[in-house]
């Protein structure tokens, strides 16, 4: 307002003029923060001096102002219980999603308990049945005619993938159990390393993109590229210059890291299957496994926050992205 901090004056509006002047000057008087003291003015309106209706104008003014006030009081009030209705709800769904997520996570715990203890159980029975048929098999062999040496065979092949199984569902359970501990890892040193211990049957042209670096617990970033770079390396037995390739490339959430093999691939149309524990989209007979390898990969990428993702074609190779979450930025 044009008048603001004089003691007299005039203001002008489309419709006429308003001349103010104040009435007590006492209650401001030693204090120059004129925002803050209350002061008491006189207004006169006054037409201006060609436009005869103002005051009708003013009243015609004033009434739609009021009007509008009033709607949009009502608009307000209205959104307001709108919203305090909408925040009620969410705020009982976020409950009650809260209860339900501790509660799974309870039953996820005692499953993990129980298949842990579980798994470890059968480990010694099992050992007694392959420790048994081995012996058998050296000392008594001569007391089996073929066939029953072949059975014997296959005894223990069996116990032997079972204990396999075991250590694998064990490897699972513990991925969960355990504390994540983040640090630096050079991922491009832990791959090589991996790689050394890895020792195909047949020649692989390994490629690993130096420099790669990421936040993540290293053992388990560890147990990650040995099951990616194990399937890569198995699933390129049967390829003539097989190729084995390990990289990253960014995206707007940062990096994503993978590997890419020019191996057996498979159809797209499984790839949901992929991570699922015990779910193979090969032959035993043709490439061998259990199936548990993907399952604890994407247990581990999820702990630090992580997504992984395929793309394979029957033939053409497969390549596995995957991202370590906030922590691989
Ligand atoms: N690099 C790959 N190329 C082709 N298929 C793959 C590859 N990696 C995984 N798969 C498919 O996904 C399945 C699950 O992999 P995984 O859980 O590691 O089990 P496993 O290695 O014991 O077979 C494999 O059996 C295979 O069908
Ligand atoms: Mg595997």
């Amino acid at each position: 307002m044009r008048g603001e901090g004089q003691s007299a004056g005039t203001i002008s509006t489309g419709t006429g003029r308003f001349a103010f002047a104040a009435v007590d000057r006492s209650t401001s008087a030693g204090n120059p923060d004129w925002s803050i003291r209350p002061r008491w003015y006189a207004v006169a309106f006054h037409d201006l001096p060609k436009t005869g209706g103002g005051r009708t104008d003013l009243a015609g003014f004033l009434a739609a102002a009021l009007a509008v006030l009033a709607l949009a009081s009502l608009a307000i009030a209205y959104h307001w219980q709108r919203r305090v209705e909408a925040d009620a709800k969410a705020w009982e769904l976020a409950e009650r999603l809260e209860v339900d997520n501790r509660a799974l996570a309870a039953v996820n715990r005692e499953l993990e308990a129980f298949s842990y203890s579980v798994s470890h159980d059968l480990r010694t029975p099992l050992r007694s049945i392959d420790g048994f048929s081995l012996a058998l098999a050296e000392d008594h062999s001569d007391a089996l005619d073929p066939e029953g040496r072949r059975y014997l065979e296959r005894i223990r092949s069996a116990a032997q993938r079972m204990g396999q199984l075991i250590d694998d569902l064990l490897g699972l359970a513990r991925v969960t159990r355990s504390e994540l501990r983040l640090q630096s890892v050079d991922v491009s040193d832990l791959a090589n390393s991996v790689i050394s211990a890895l020792e195909p049957d047949h020649a692989v042209a390994w490629q690993v993109q130096p420099g790669l670096v990421a936040e993540a617990d290293a053992r388990l970033l560890r147990i990650v590229l040995e099951n990616l770079l194990g399937n890569a390396a198995k699933f390129t037995a049967r390829t003539k210059d097989a190729r084995v390739t390990v990289g990253s490339r960014w995206d707007q959430d940062g990096p994503v890291y993978f590997v890419r093999d020019n191996g057996a691939g498979f159809d797209m149309e499984h790839a949901g299957r992929l991570f699922g524990a015990f779910q193979r989209l090969h032959a035993g007979e043709d490439y061998a496994g259990t199936g548990v390898g993907l399952a604890t990969v994407q247990r581990i990428v999820n702990r630090h926050g992580g997504r992984i993702w395929a793309e394979a074609a029957p033939g053409q190779g497969a390549s596995f992205f995957f991202t370590l979450g906030k922590t691989g930025k």
